[in-house]
């Protein structure tokens, strides 16, 4: 097949797209496409329009990739892509919204407020913030990825400096009750049968799952299945694929969770577009439950082209 691999992108985790769109166009290459890495750039329109690619893999991270415009292109494009549609890519990114939808069919949100950034936040407000949540409290920018923006303050002058940072990234910021467990990661592919890849535990080197934590080789551990008690993993995997589900998700995703002494799970996020690295944690998941990384990228593929067959329907151009 003719293909091309969407990588690279404007966004803060753009060096971690190119890395997963590396490894995605070798694996492809791997399975015998002609495969065309492109990275996201004005011309990228053209390239596809006039490209007679039969699919495009989407390796993009974060804005302006995994939040339903590039999906919206391809969709104006009329090309079959890998991976969920612009309603879920779109309302997964958004991290205040998507925990309104989860916390609206039951499942356990970590609490939170939502506040817009404008010239600083008033010190009663933060000292309100604190009373509420409690400390340590989580300062998160609402649509970012990969920890960046990210404070877990342990006091008020914390939660002040982080509301800050996190207002830089995005002028909408969550302050979130801390969930307190082990933090695991669930894959959930569906392709377009449903499969909850097996529960991985992530132990870190560094105090928070951070950026260098997740993208410097030997700084985080995974474990499979997560070291939790199986009533834990149980509720753990069927909050994944619910969060899956209730948001609209298509192809694969991977749900971010923290479960707690009692064994409830806390959902953190849902990513459509997780790290493709072999070393990533989705991929990972996928090998412990015996599929290879070129197996799953080919049947994201494949996924894509029946959908748009189907969408298209058949004899259409
Ligand atoms: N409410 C929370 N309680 C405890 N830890 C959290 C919470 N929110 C985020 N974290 C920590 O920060 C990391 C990144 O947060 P997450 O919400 O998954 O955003 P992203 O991965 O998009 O940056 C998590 O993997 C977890 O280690
Ligand atoms: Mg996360």
């Amino acid at each position: 097949m003719k293909l091309a691999v969407l990588r690279g992108g404007k966004s803060a985790e753009r060096e971690v797209s190119l890395r997963s769109g590396e490894q995605v166009a070798k694996a492809l290459r791997a399975r015998g496409h002609d495969v065309t890495p492109v990275d996201l750039d004005g011309g990228t329109w053209n390239v596809l329009r006039d490209g007679a690619f039969e699919c495009v893999f989407n390796a993009l991270h974060g804005r302006l990739g995994e939040d339903g415009t590039v999906q919206g292109m391809l969709e104006l494009l009329g090309l079959a892509y890998t991976g969920s549609g612009v309603l879920a890519s779109a309302l997964c990114m958004d991290k205040s919204r998507a925990a309104k939808v989860m916390r609206g069919v039951g499942l356990d949100v970590p609490e939170f407020e939502e506040l817009e950034i404008k010239e600083g936040v008033a010190a009663d407000v933060v000292e309100g913030l604190v009373a509420r949540f409690g400390l340590p409290v989580v300062v998160k920018p609402v649509r970012e990825g990969s920890t960046i923006g990210l404070t877990i303050a342990k006091d008020v002058d914390a939660v002040a400096s982080g509301l800050v940072l996190a207002g830089r990234y995005d002028r909408r910021v969550l302050v979130q009750r801390f969930a307190s467990g082990t933090e695991i990661t669930i894959g959930v592919l569906a392709t377009p049968e449903i499969q909850v890849l097996p529960t991985l535990e992530i132990v870190s080197d560094n105090p928070v799952y951070d950026y260098d934590a997740k993208y410097t080789a030997g700084k985080s551990h995974h474990i499979i299945p997560a070291r939790i008690p199986e009533a834990a993993r149980a509720a753990a995997s069927d909050a994944a694929a619910r969060a899956f589900t209730e948001l609209g998700c298509s192809g694969m995703a991977r749900v971010d969770i923290i479960v707690d002494a009692d064994g409830t799970p806390w959902v953190l996020e849902v990513n459509t577009v997780p790290g493709l690295t072999e070393l990533s944690l989705l991929p990972d998941a996928a090998r412990a439950a015996g599929i290879a990384f070129d197996e799953l990228c080919q049947r994201l593929v494949d996924h894509a082209v029946g959908r748009h067959r189907r969408h298209v329907g058949p004899g259409a151009k």
